[in-house]
């Protein structure tokens, strides 16, 4: 990470209270930005946000992106050189629940951060989450998708989210090239790293379980994810957005960020590898319940970040489990960690630049 470039920007993140957002949050204040935050209150109960301390040392807003003066005249407040877009409901089994939430806050959310950008005169850069959910998914085994493959999505997170890509698409083309502003969107994958308590999530269920000596129920033991530690997309978001500031459009386009082909592994595997470092006998059932579709192969062909960015992934899935491990029992501990989290991005830094490509 280029910390001369970072040091002194001024980055308007939304979904700064989110699991993704905290850990960026600390990251870039740990690389001397100046960061205002925009989100509701924190997702969940524990929060990353809370017990790693990430509103001091940024300014936070608690408000929503749905409010289109107040997310407009904050961000012009802020004047911003970059915008990180993260704010979504952001879960496939809540959006079964709550299709019309879902898709209004990450589609017409999604409109409102970028007609704020588009009035906001200092932005030059703009990147947009979305997700690997957003292609439209074949469920063929050895499939990894481009970023030129159709969109799609079964579910209505999925859907919502590649309609947020085709949203920043027509923003890009009807406002924002003419005004010399760059925006990418980026498509990770399931995320997995400390501090995480989403609700029906893998990592969290399983570490909820495990710190009660109850067996995990698990419910697609067989579906294959590209599993990668939260800090991976992060930095890849962040090498991305720099590019975006620097170079400008030849980088304003979609990317996928997503592991190496050996990390996209069955749940199960990921199951057995956290009972295993974990100990003390943690085990898992399949849970035998029927649920609301979710795909069962999802890989992602991130050969272009490699290649354009110098982007790769630096911690391998084992080592993403160490640190989740490390992690989770500190927090039990009641260490301080918002240290914790600042040394674990150091050492993703450290292996990021050490790393043999
Ligand atoms: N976690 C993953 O595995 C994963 C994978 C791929 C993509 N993503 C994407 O990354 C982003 C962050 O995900 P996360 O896991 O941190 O989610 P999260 O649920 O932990 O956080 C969501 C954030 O969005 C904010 N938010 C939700 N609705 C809002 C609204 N109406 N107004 C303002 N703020 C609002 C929340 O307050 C929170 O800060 C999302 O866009 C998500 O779709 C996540």
């Amino acid at each position: 990470m280029n910390a001369d470039f970072w040091s002194g920007k001024r980055v308007f993140l939304t979904g700064h209270t989110g699991f993704k957002g905290s850990w960026l949050s600390l990251w870039l204040q740990s690389l001397g930005s100046e960061v205002t935050g925009y989100a509701l209150t924190p997702p969940t109960f524990p929060s990353l946000y809370a017990v790693a301390d990430v509103a001091q040392g940024m300014t936070s807003i608690i408000a929503n992106i749905l409010d289109l003066p107040k997310l407009q005249e904050t961000m012009q407040a802020a004047r911003p050189d970059i915008v990180i877009h993260m704010a979504a409901q952001a879960l496939v089994r809540q959006s079964y629940a709550q299709p019309v939430e879902t898709y209004a806050t990450n589609v017409m959310g999604t409109v409102h951060v970028l007609e704020s950008v588009r009035n906001t005169p200092s932005v030059k850069a703009v990147l947009v989450v979305t997700t690997d959910k957003c292609y439209e998914n074949k469920e063929e085994m050895y499939r990894a998708y481009h970023e030129h493959e159709p969109l799609g999505g079964h579910d209505p997170y999925s859907s919502s989210k590649a309609c947020a890509e085709l949203v920043t698409a027509a923003y890009r083309k009807s406002f924002l090239e003419q005004q010399g502003i760059a925006v990418a969107t980026a498509r990770a994958g399931n995320v997995i790293g400390g501090g995480d308590w989403a609700a029906g999530r893998l990592v969290p269920d399983i570490l909820k379980a495990f710190e009660q000596n109850a067996f995990v129920q698990i419910r697609n033991p067989n579906a294959t994810r590209p599993w990668q530690h939260v800090l991976e997309p992060l930095c890849g978001y962040l090498l991305l957005a720099e590019h975006l500031f620097a170079k400008g459009p030849a980088y304003a386009e979609a990317w996928n960020f997503g592991p190496n082909e050996e990390d996209a592994r069955p749940v199960k595997w990921l199951v057995d590898q956290l009972a295993l470092t974990w100990g003390n006998g943690a085990a898992w059932l399949q849970d035998p319940d029927q649920h609301p579709h979710e795909a069962n192969y999802l890989k992602l062909d991130i050969s272009k970040a490699k290649a354009r960015l110098g982007w790769t992934p630096s911690w391998s899935l084992q080592t993403a489990i160490q640190n989740i491990t490390q992690w989770h029992r500190a927090w039990l501990g009641q260490e301080d960690m918002k240290k914790l989290c600042l040394y674990q991005i150091l050492q993703y830094s450290i292996a990021m630049q050490t790393k043999v490509t």
